[in-house]
């Protein structure tokens, strides 16, 4: 759907326009939004298939290459040729990783050293051969080590690995001293995945004794003979009651919190058992062989990082038991020595270093499914009193996120990258802001490290600006890869930004943008040098989702102090809907794609979203026509516009109405996202 307005200042001298020309139009236009929203949503369920190198390093709340990839062909039709496509927030890489796979050259850049190192490593992935020779090099060397960390022997006589240590936590009451075990919950793990149907397991009574039973019988403890409920929960909202009666909160059992292993996961090549560990088990995972040597730095204070402080974690490497920090260790110094060529070594580091975010003492253990979860899932630190150390490097298939299985996928990941460019690819980076905006013809790909308040781009150098700011308060980025970047500094001391000045992220515990106007503000001044690099014929494009009518405000200031104009808006599926149903969060299912041009340009025909009278009309969808026409006036916005955004927005239903009525999306996917919330 179209409309015609007027210009809103006069052309300059550099953009001429003539009456025979043609009125801009917005490549948004050009999308099917129905297929896009489909392939985004196979996507995002499935996006080590779809988009093989996001599994180079963590990053949350990734968008999809189906809505970009989309976007960029769009573009394309209008403007032909090799392009220079810019994101100047460009965290997960998937923009960037879109465009190079379409044969365009690539700027992105983001503040973060983390994702910086990984833009860096995933889009310089060198040839699939040369890591396959890495990874061996690497097991061969690690061998004796891994046996010695985690080797065993199965109840059936076969040798094999420890693939999972779980500990509980313990701390004693704060009325009778007594120390006590703090299971979560009665039942503890099942001993076979779920999907068998058998009922074995390992349960606990509320005074901490572990024993087998069936998962759908009540059973008395042997050791105390209290009757145990397997659906009983110990910890609910974080408390515990002792015997004595004494509730606590499990914070007031900092002081005195320890763990203790109670369950090992083995596996051999062709068995798997989750039992109690021998003494011989017990020795190994506690020796006091295990001295890591290196601090990792304290946690600082944040909105997501206080839970973890709440909690007597201090410094980063209190999450982790001594053997995987030494094992890490030991990985990273073998990794930093596993190739001549820089690009095989950053990968390789990258493969290790990721492999940290399964911290000892933070990771859960998943008792239907026998795995276990990122400390970082789901946009925060889940604490938890039933934590799982990971086998480091990782035992015959078994164990997510582990060393090998990440050498593995940075091969699959290559040799998909090779398969859409054809070759290596020629990546600079990751510089900083003050590097000189040298020529742009020698790189395919160029990453900068530091805030995009100053881009290394010459003026007038990018046809697209592709990007995806941070959406207000959403996602506390600098906070979750804490422990990533603890770990990375010691493979790579010149990571630079460690102070992560110039966040765009309100964060409201340490009072970053939290005056009025300054997320405002820095957006502008980003936008602003966004506008500056563009060409007199390039677009800006991104992707906003939020229920905050002051985030929506703070944006369209931004965007017209910036000196840029709407052009166009189109609604599609959202992403992370299922990362926003884990958190608890009402979610936001549908993102808007936001199009705007340096002011100046002659007629513009501007895009608005399509009707779409084969998708369900909920509030939200509702909501989203009424922001996209606030927006389309940027660029012209009228006095006393932010007045009327604040109340228009803030009187919406999708905003004032209940949660579980606006969560809802359509029957199924709130269907799904209840399961995935209940798996969370
Ligand atoms: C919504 S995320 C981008 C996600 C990305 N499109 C993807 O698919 O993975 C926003 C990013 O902006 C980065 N960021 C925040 N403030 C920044 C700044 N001032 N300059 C550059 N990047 C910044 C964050 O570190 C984060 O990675
Ligand atoms: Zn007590
Ligand atoms: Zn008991």
């Amino acid at each position: 759907m179209t409309a015609m307005t007027a210009p809103t200042t006069d052309p300059p001298p550099s953009a001429p326009s003539s009456p025979q020309d043609e009125p801009l139009r917005s490549p948004l236009g050009g999308l099917d939004y129905l297929k896009v929203s489909a392939e985004a949503r196979a996507e995002s369920r499935n996006r080590e298939i779809h988009l093989p190198p996001v599994s180079t390093y963590r990053w949350w709340a990734r968008r999809t290459s189906a809505v970009n990839g989309a976007v960029i062909d769009a573009f394309n039709a209008m403007m032909p040729g090799r392009l220079l496509v810019a994101d100047m927030f460009a965290g997960g890489g998937v923009i960037p990783l879109a465009a190079v796979a379409r044969g365009h050259q690539v700027y992105a850049q983001d503040l973060n050293p983390w994702p910086a190192a990984g833009l860096t490593a995933m889009l310089g992935l060198p040839a699939p051969d040369k890591l396959r020779e890495a990874a061996s090099t690497i097991e061969q060397w690690i061998h004796t080590e891994v046996e010695a960390a985690y080797g065993t022997t199965l109840t059936d006589g076969t040798r094999g690995v420890v693939s999972h240590t779980i500990r509980v936590a313990t701390g004693e009451c704060t009325g009778c001293g007594r120390r006590a075990r703090m299971f979560p919950h009665a039942l503890v793990s099942l001993r076979v995945r779920k999907e068998s149907g058998n009922p074995q397991a390992w349960m606990a009574c509320r005074r901490g004794h572990l024993f087998p039973a069936m998962s759908d019988k009540r059973r008395r403890c042997p050791t105390c003979h209290v009757l145990v409920e397997p659906a009983a929960t110990y910890t609910p909202m974080r408390t515990i009651t002792c015997e004595c009666g004494k509730t606590d909160r499990l914070a007031d059992r900092a002081r005195t919190w320890q763990w203790e292993i109670v369950l090992v996961d083995r596996s051999s090549r062709t068995t798997r058992e989750v039992d109690i560990p021998t003494d011989a088990e017990r020795e190994k995972a506690e020796s006091g062989g295990w001295q890591p040597v290196h601090d990792l730095g304290p946690i600082p204070p944040g909105q997501e990082t206080s839970v973890l402080t709440r909690h007597g974690f201090r410094r980063w490497q209190d999450l982790y038991p001594d053997r995987q920090r030494h094992m890490l260790e030991r990985m990273l110094d073998l990794a930093s020595r596993c190739s001549k060529d820089p690009s095989v070594v950053r990968a390789a580091e990258l493969a290790v270093v990721g492999s940290a975010e399964m911290a000892g003492y933070l990771s859960r253990w998943d008792r239907f499914y026998l795995k276990s979860f990122e400390s970082m899932a789901g946009h925060r630190f889940n604490l938890t009193t039933l934590a799982v150390e990971p086998n480091v490097w990782g035992g015959v298939g078994r164990g997510r996120g582990t060393v090998l299985r990440r050498l593995n996928q940075l091969v699959k990941s290559a040799a998909w990258l090779q398969g859409k460019t054809g070759r290596e690819l020629l990546v600079q980076g990751p510089l900083t802001t003050n590097a000189p905006a040298t020529a742009i013809n020698e790189w395919d790909v160029r990453v900068v490290e530091g805030s995009s308040e100053h881009m290394v781009l010459p003026s007038n150098s990018v046809h697209l600006v592709l990007t995806d700011p941070p959406y207000h308060d959403d996602v506390q980025y600098a906070e979750l890869s804490g422990p990533l970047r603890a770990w990375a500094r010691l493979a790579n001391e010149k990571l630079t930004n460690e102070a992560l000045t110039g966040e765009a992220v309100v964060n409201s515990a340490t009072g970053q943008l939290t005056d009025d106007g300054a997320y405002e503000a820095l957006l502008g001044r980003i936008f602003k040098e966004a506008r500056r690099t563009l060409r007199p014929d390039g677009h800006l494009i991104f992707s906003y989702a939020n229920r905050s009518p002051r985030a929506w405000a703070a944006v369209f200031g931004a965007l017209q102090a910036a000196g840029l104009r709407a052009v166009g808006c189109e609604i599609v599926h959202s992403e992370n809907e299922t990362d926003h149903a884990k958190r608890g969060v009402r979610a936001c299912t549908l993102d808007l794609m936001l199009d705007l041009v340096p002011t100046g340009h002659s007629a513009v025909e501007q895009h608005r979203p399509h009707p779409a009278p084969d998708i369900p009309l909920t509030d939200e969808r509702r909501f989203l026509s009424v922001v996209a026409d606030m927006f389309l006036q940027v660029g012209d916005l009228k006095d006393g516009w932010r007045l009327q955004v604040h109340k228009t927005l803030s009187e919406h239903p999708f905003i004032a109405a209940p949660a579980d009525r606006t969560a809802k999306t359509t029957p199924k996917a709130a269907e799904k996202d209840r399961t995935s919330a209940r798996r969370a």
